[in-house]
């Protein structure tokens, strides 16, 4: 037992990287009541040694031993059942054991485990099934959970699949954990050992297919070189039950095959796909299937031949039925627009490209439909293609990757974000038609459906950039099992298997998550208007404008009296029409939409009243002021954990809360002095444009630096900022405090560019108080900006500084590559006060 204790006590100082997850296996602190409790064996009812049955029992032994730190031997079947863990497929299990009457008949990948009595048996219905439940009892487990149960459990759907966007080149599009870990330099990797460690986290997830490259694909994976590495990622991730799936160019024939045509009804067209998907099967005989972006967003398609979509889709569905693939072709489908045009709406676009194709797919085609019709917005009504196709299979898209969510840099749970939509009634035919109802099959007896999440995931030993992120995915597998489970309780479950099992802890970081997306919205966009971030450049900082005047079709319609897109069915683009009539009604009129879809539905004047009783500009403002504060207040929550979370991950958790703490403040300044700037009219509570507590640096007495007007002109305050007049002068920024003496934070505002790492560094009289560098690009991993705009603007802030009326306040900035130093305004802040 003592060297138990000794385990124990390490524990909890031990320092993480965050690269086991979930699956830490930490020291229980009631192993020692519960060690004799525990079995003495593994009895595996599979002895290969890549079989999922016989990895489930490698990892009860890691468990019971990182756990307890109890060794147990595994045994190959018949051993002697008492004290001990068996785990098998059901039909093994009663081959060995004569019956398993207990067991209820269980779906494709479902288990049954019971820990009840002196033998804990965990049966699945097939091995992938036994190892889910195998990561269930290790769950509850390490989660402290000693209860003596009996159950069964099946999935709701049988696609449960990530979608991965790496290049070839190793690069991802959206990624922001570092490079791919399956590709680079055009090439699959050569060492699948991540790739293996990503299958065991996904199966304890209960995922069972990965797409591992980008949906805008690149047709150089079909060579013989690429298929055969592609064989290395399956057979790595074949142990856990984990398949592999690959995204297509549909241009491949031309662009590979030296074909000239990519025509879907060719037939030199369909014998090459028919023979670059065998030869995929020949290296990778349980290949999940394809996915498929086209004539999406300059990808090429079908249409470019007169084809339609449906016969796309079928051209993959005929050359990978004979194997058992699944062709996902996404319904992202849409054309540029022009705003001019009051009744052009991209929203339309899905059903309008699909509906009609309702009962042309083949069956082993799942149409792959994004949660809202735009794209991965902050809020989106439930995408109404859900409710239009009778006679197809369909599939939900979620995002677990942050990409309008704040890249991985700001604390977003969506977990309720995707129960809004997953949850939601499309009362198709007046009937109860839940959106988990449908993508399951049930709803429309379809054979197929499911879940897929965008996921990038790279190299970085949090996976996905930052160890906070890991919940969406933890609970994006949960959900894709059980659409009904609850955000709350998932998340809990992560915490405990994440960071602790104390109490406090899990009540803090509870509180902090379930805030998080709500804060979220209220300092990004509110009232259904989307997202206001710059979606021509980086889909991360704010910049209303740019919904606008393109042809991308995510517009605001925003001018100096009015907002929100018409989208009824009587004056509008008719969106709200193509939902069936409960919903459509409800939508249609302005008094029975929710107010937090108002603007996506409805163009009305700032002065519009909401249901709320506000209108909608103070709604604006409220809402991005507490949504700021409740980002400094995560801040403050993350702190009081100092002492219960390992030293590495509480420092890295703190610096991402820090940063969010003042890019929240970024956001609520930039769209609330836009909004204000354009409607001309003033927050009622006095706040917006009012900064008494700032000093523009502008307004400073510079020497080698000089005043520079920003764009977005929102994005900096008072529009100006200043900059080094060379990439080679040092600047300074003096000013003389005429302050009340006493104790102040001081928060600053500057811009950190990629492509250079100038340094700042602060002084009171000539004493240094602070100094830092602008490496952002380095340290925070989202899509960083080479200009002076919301992505690069950022506000840090020096706590209990002493000061004295009169003295001087001095910041030193010395340039580098093409970043000038840049400096926006210093604030001198009495504590507890956040302007
Ligand atoms: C044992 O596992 C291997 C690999 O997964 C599989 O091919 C085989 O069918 C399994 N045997 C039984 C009896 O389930
Ligand atoms: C486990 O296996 C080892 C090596 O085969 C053996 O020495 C040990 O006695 C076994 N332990 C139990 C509890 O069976
Ligand atoms: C099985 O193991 C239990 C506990 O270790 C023991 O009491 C029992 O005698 C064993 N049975 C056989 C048949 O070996
Ligand atoms: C323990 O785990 C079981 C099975 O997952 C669950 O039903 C039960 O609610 C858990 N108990 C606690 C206290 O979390
Ligand atoms: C596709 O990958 C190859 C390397 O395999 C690369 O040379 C080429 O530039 C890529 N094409 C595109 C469009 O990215
Ligand atoms: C495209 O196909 C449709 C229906 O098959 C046909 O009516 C139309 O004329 C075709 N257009 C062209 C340009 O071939
Ligand atoms: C109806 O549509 C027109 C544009 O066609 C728009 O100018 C007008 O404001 C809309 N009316 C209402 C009541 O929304
Ligand atoms: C919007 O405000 C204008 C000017 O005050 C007014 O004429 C118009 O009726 C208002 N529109 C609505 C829908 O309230
Ligand atoms: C705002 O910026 C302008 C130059 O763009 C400058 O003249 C003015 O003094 C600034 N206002 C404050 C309060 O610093
Ligand atoms: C700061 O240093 C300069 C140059 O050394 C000196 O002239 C000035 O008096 C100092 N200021 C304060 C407030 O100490
Ligand atoms: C700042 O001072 C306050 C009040 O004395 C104290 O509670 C707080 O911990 C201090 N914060 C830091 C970061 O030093
Ligand atoms: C200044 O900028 C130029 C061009 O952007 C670059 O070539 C040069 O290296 C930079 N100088 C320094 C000192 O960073």
């Amino acid at each position: 037992m003592r060297s138990l204790l000794l385990l124990v006590s390490l524990g909890l100082v031990a320092a993480e990287d965050g690269s086991s997850g979930w699956l830490r296996y930490s020291p229980s602190p009631q192993a020692n009541r519960y060690y004799h409790t525990l079995p003495s064996q593994v009895i595996t009812l599979n002895n290969t040694e890549v079989s999922p049955v016989y990895v489930a029992c490698l990892e009860l032994q890691k468990g019971l031993q990182g756990i307890f730190g109890k060794r147990v031997n595994v045994t190959h079947e018949n051993g002697n059942a008492s004290a001990s863990v068996i785990v098998g497929t059901v039909d093994k299990y009663i081959k060995v054991y004569g019956n398993a009457d207990e067991v209820p008949k269980l779906k494709e990948d479902g288990f049954w485990l019971s820990t009840e009595h002196d033998t804990v048996r965990i049966l699945g219905q097939n091995e992938r099934g036994a190892l889910y439940g195998t990561f269930e009892y290790l769950s509850m487990l390490a989660q402290g959970n000693f209860s003596q149960v009996t159950y069964a459990t099946n999935p709701n759907a049988p696609i449960r699949w990530v979608n991965h966007w790496d290049n070839m080149d190793g690069s991802i599009e959206r990624g922001y954990g570092d490079r791919s870990i399956f590709f680079e330099n055009g090439e699959v990797v050569d060492n699948p050992d991540r790739a293996s460690k990503y299958a065991r986290l996904l199966a304890s997830i209960r995922i069972n297919g990965v797409i591992v490259n980008n949906v805008n694909a690149n047709a150089s994976l079909l060579s013989s070189r690429n298929i055969e590495g592609l064989g290395r990622i399956a057979d790595a991730f074949r142990p856990y039950g984990v398949q592999l799936g690959i995204s297509l160019n549909f241009a491949s024939p031309k662009l590979v095959g030296g074909l000239s045509t990519f025509d879907p009804l060719d037939a030199s067209v369909i014998a090459w796909w028919t023979k670059i998907t065998d030869e995929i099967y020949q290296h990778i005989p349980d290949m999940a299937g394809y996915l498929i972006k086209a004539n999406s967003e300059g990808q090429p398609g079908p249409l470019t031949y007169n084809r339609t979509l449906a016969q796309g889709a079928n051209l993959f569905a005929k050359a990978l039925r004979p194997h058992g693939g699944i062709v996902m072709f996404r319904a992202f489908v849409y054309n540029q627009l022009n705003e001019s045009d009051w009744k052009a709406d991209r929203a339309n676009a899905a059903v309008e490209f699909f509906k009609d194709l309702d009962g042309q797919f083949d069956d082993n085609v799942v149409v792959q439909i994004k949660y809202g019709p735009i794209d991965f917005q902050v809020r989106e009504p439930t995408s109404p293609l859900f409710g239009n196709l009778y006679k197809t299979s369909t599939a939900i898209e979620l995002q677990v990757t942050q990409e309008y969510l704040g890249q991985q840099c700001h604390l977003v749970y969506l977990p309720p974000l995707w129960k809004t939509v997953l949850d939601f009634d499309l009362r198709v035919d007046n009937k109860s038609s839940l959106v988990s109802d449908i993508i399951s099959g049930e709803r429309f007896r379809r054979p197929l459906g499911g879940s897929a999440a965008v996921v990038n995931v790279g190299t970085s030993t949090t996976w996905l950039g930052s160890h906070l992120a890991m919940s969406n995915l933890y609970a994006y597998g949960r959900l894709a099992w059980n659409p009904a489970d609850d955000p709350q309780s998932m998340l809990q479950d992560w915490i405990r298997l994440t960071f602790s099992l104390d109490e406090n802890v899990i009540n803090t970081i509870t509180k902090m998550f379930m805030q998080s997306w709500p804060a979220y919205e209220n300092y990004s966009g509110n009232l259904g208007i989307q997202t206001l971030t710059d979606i021509l450049y980086t889909h991360f900082g704010p910049n209303p404008a740019s919904q606008d005047n393109n042809g991308w079709g995510q517009w605001t319609r925003a001018d100096h009296m009015t907002i929100g897109m018409d989208r009824t069915v009587s004056n509008g683009t008719g969106f709200s029409g193509q939902y069936p009539p409960e919903i459509a009604q409800r939508y249609e009129n302005i008094d029975t939409t929710p107010d937090d879809l108002l603007l996506w539905f409805h163009h009305v004047n700032y002065t519009h009243r909401l249901q709320s009783g506000k209108t909608v500009i103070q709604h604006f403002y409220d809402a991005h002021y507490n949504g700021a504060e409740t980002a400094q207040a995560f801040v403050t929550m993350w702190e009081s954990l100092k002492d219960k979370i390992d030293s590495e991950r509480y420092n890295e958790v703190l610096f991402r809360q820090t940063y969010q703490a003042g890019h929240s403040i970024v956001w609520r300044d930039a769209v609330s002095n836009y909004y204000w700037n354009l409607s001309g009219i003033p927050d009622e509570a006095n706040r917006v444009g009012h900064h008494p507590w700032r000093i523009e640096a502008e307004s400073m007495t510079l020497n080698g630096y000089e005043a520079y007007l920003v764009h977005p002109f929102e994005t900096a305050s008072n529009y100006t900022a200043i900059i080094t007049t060379s990439n080679t002068t040092v600047g300074t920024a003096t000013v003389k405090l005429e302050y009340p003496s006493g104790i102040y934070d001081v928060a600053v505002n500057y811009y950190d560019l990629m492509g250079g790492k100038a340094h700042w560094q602060v002084y009171l009289n000539n004493s240094t108080f602070g100094q830092w560098v602008g490496d952002n690009e380095d340290t925070l991993g989202h899509a960083p900006s080479a200009y002076l705009d919301g992505h690069s603007a950022t506000r840090r802030t020096f706590r209990n500084v002493t000061i004295e009326n009169g003295d001087v306040l001095q910041i030193v900035g010395t340039p580098n590559g093409i970043e000038p130093a840049p400096l926006d305004y210093v604030a001198l802040l009495p504590p507890g006060l956040i302007d």
